[in-house]
């Protein structure tokens, strides 16, 4: 029989590090979270490697008494609480007192402090048991060096460089919105990264989310009693592939909940698809009695006592605030810009032309179209007519021949059978799908070199993506670069796909790639890139098409298999019989 035996104090710390500090990114949040709750106005980080060689954190807040230099360290020590009443009102961001021992216990660190009044600062490295005096004018400086150096199995489930770098450069992003008034400096390998001087909470969010998510955003600020909900929520136009832009907070402190998403994106239901997620930053206030911040080692979950009250009111301030009319907001002083790249040449087939002009309708002008529109349907007998006159002889294709496009959505085609009703970007998107995967099978699809390389700006999660998939890209016809610590360089797309959407494709691109592991894209998550890859490159509601390339877009549907449905299982096309009008009009009743 195995005796039972208590742990080492090291080992112990270190089981919990696993839970804490799982990697660069979560000790720089425990280090941050630690200077603001004492009182920082100004920290600066220094990073290098992605955080695993060292994290050093220098801030200007109260400081650690010399005599308190080893409790710091130690397991289960903190200044914040004292009792269990205090544990439940608590309002800082730190109170159980073992992230600095658990950093400690898997890294080379140390702290260096000088509390006001204190004749110099002292050192206290976690290898030494004594502290030594050191130079330093006022505050703490951390220094986690060597992270996982003792224990090799956490150490192995480290990503690259980049990718730890990406995460470390959230954490700051995270801390930074919900602490506006605290000046923060980020460097990596020597070079800043991120400067932000104090400011106040609008000027800080339109910093860190740009200015692409305000001009599409709503003000939300709602309260109720002790409750407030304030902060940004992006309308639909701007929705994305991914939540990699939902910043929710909790008094302050970044949250991925449950029941505060759900009741956020519930008030997006009826205005956003379901495949896109709502951007937004929003925080909630409340009595911190009302929340059990005590129920995740990270503290990234929370409870609340009164789930369905809190679930309700974001529902309904989220609710309001996008509902209210536009130009009720500062923010949106533009028109919502869906093409704000340019130099993307046109692809081959039916919108060639029409991005060339050799085709008639001009894409930034409505007007062709509406003059077009009132002719068509000013007199309706009239126009088919018209369009009657101009069907070929042998009139026997099966979609028809296209008489108008409605609404931009549509595709409107008569063929012997009657009226033909075509959602042109599902169809589209079928086409596309179908012609990419064959490209797919053969190696490579053929690719079109951009004139002018697209720029887009990009997150740090964004460029270490494209580096972590610089083999996997070309493979998909995608030739992408960095083109500075913020922006990527678009060169060179699938052919196929130069028409569409190239921002929010790429977007969606690299927003699914990031969940794969490098080595198993192609084969295990070919079909669902090809869906967002059908998806952004298809033409959206909303273009004007003629009638030129509306029939050459029915016959492609002809010529591609299983053009039926979408790739979302939702029809393309309808038909209504002669019969099945004559019915609506109740003719020959
Ligand atoms: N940057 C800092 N400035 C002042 N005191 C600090 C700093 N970092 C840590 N401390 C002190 O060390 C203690 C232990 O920190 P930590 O292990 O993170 O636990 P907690 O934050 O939960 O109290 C804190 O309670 C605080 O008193
Ligand atoms: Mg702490």
């Amino acid at each position: 029989m195995p005796r039972i035996h208590p742990l080492p104090d090291l080992l112990i710390s270190q089981i919990a590090a696993g839970e804490v500090v799982e990697r660069p990114a979560s000790v720089l949040k425990e280090l941050i979270e630690n200077s603001l709750d004492a009182g920082a106005t100004k920290i600066d980080i220094q990073l290098e490697e992605g955080g695993v060689r060292l994290i050093r954190i220098t801030d200007d807040g109260i400081g650690i008494e010399a005599a308190d230099l080893p409790l710091a360290l130690a397991r289960h020590a903190t200044s914040k609480i004292g009792s269990l009443d205090d544990l439940e009102r608590v309002a800082s961001y730190g109170f159980r007192g073992e992230a600095l021992a658990s950093i400690a216990s898997v890294s080379r660190m140390s702290v260096t402090s000088r509390p006001q009044g204190a004749a110099h600062a002292m050192r206290l490295r976690n290898d030494a048991a004594n502290a030594e005096p050191a130079a330093l004018s006022g505050g703490t400086v951390i220094e986690v060096a060597d992270l996982y150096f003792n224990t090799p199995a956490r150490r192995k489930f480290l990503k690259t460089e980049a990718t730890e770098y990406a995460h470390c450069s959230d954490v700051l992003q995270r801390m930074a919105l919900a602490n506006p008034g605290v000046a923060f400096t980020l460097s990596h390998n020597g070079a800043v990264r991120h400067r932000h001087t104090g400011c106040n909470e609008e000027a800080r969010a339109r910093l860190l989310l740009g200015e692409e998510f305000f001009s599409h955003a709503r003000r939300v600020d709602v309260a109720a009693g002790p409750l407030r909900l304030s902060g940004y929520a992006a309308l639909p136009a701007y929705s994305r592939s991914g939540r990699d832009e939902q910043f929710f907070y909790v008094n302050g402190r970044f949250v991925r909940d449950k029941l505060l998403t759900h009741a956020a994106r519930e008030a997006y239901a009826d205005i956003l698809h379901g495949a896109r997620h709502p951007a937004y930053v929003l925080f909630l206030e409340l009595d911190p009695a009302e929340v059990d911040v005590n129920v995740h080692p990270a503290k990234i979950e929370v409870r609340f006592r009164n789930a369905r009250g809190i679930h309700q009111f974001i529902f309904h301030a989220m609710q309001k605030a996008l509902a209210a009319p536009i130009g009720s907001t500062p923010f949106a002083t533009e028109p919502p810009s869906t093409s704000s790249y340019a130099g993307a040449p046109a692809a081959n087939g039916y919108f060639a032309g029409y991005q060339q002009g050799s085709l008639a309708v001009a894409e930034q002008s409505a007007k062709p179209y509406l003059e077009f529109a009132r002719s068509a349907f000013a007199d309706q007998g009239a126009a088919l007519n018209t369009a009657a006159a101009t069907l070929p002889a042998d009139a026997d294709a099966p979609l028809g021949y296209a008489i108008a496009q409605l609404q931009g959505v549509y595709v409107l085609a008569q063929n012997n059978a009657g009226l033909v009703l075509v959602d042109m970007h599902a169809a589209h998107e079928r086409i596309l799908y179908e012609r990419i995967k064959r490209q797919l099978d053969a190696g490579p699809p053929p690719t079109q070199p951009l004139l002018v390389p697209l720029l887009l700006a990009a997150s740090a999660g964004e460029i270490a993506t494209v580096e972590e998939h610089a083999h996997t890209l070309p493979l998909l016809g995608f030739e992408i670069g960095s083109a500075g610590p913020q922006q990527l360089a678009v060169r060179t797309v699938p052919a196929l796909l130069a028409a569409g959407d190239l921002p929010a494709l790429i977007r969606a691109l690299l927003a699914d790639l990031k969940e794969f592991p490098a080595s198993r894209v192609i084969e295990a998550q070919r079909n669902e890139l090809l869906s967002t890859m059908a998806c952004h490159g298809a033409v959206r509601a909303n273009r004007l098409l003629t009638l030129p390339e509306m029939n050459a877009l029915l016959r492609d549907m002809e010529a591609t298999e299983r053009a039926d449905q979408c790739n979302h299982g939702r029809p393309t096309w309808i038909q209504m019989s002669m019969q099945d009008l004559d019915k609506l009009f109740m003719r020959g009743k």
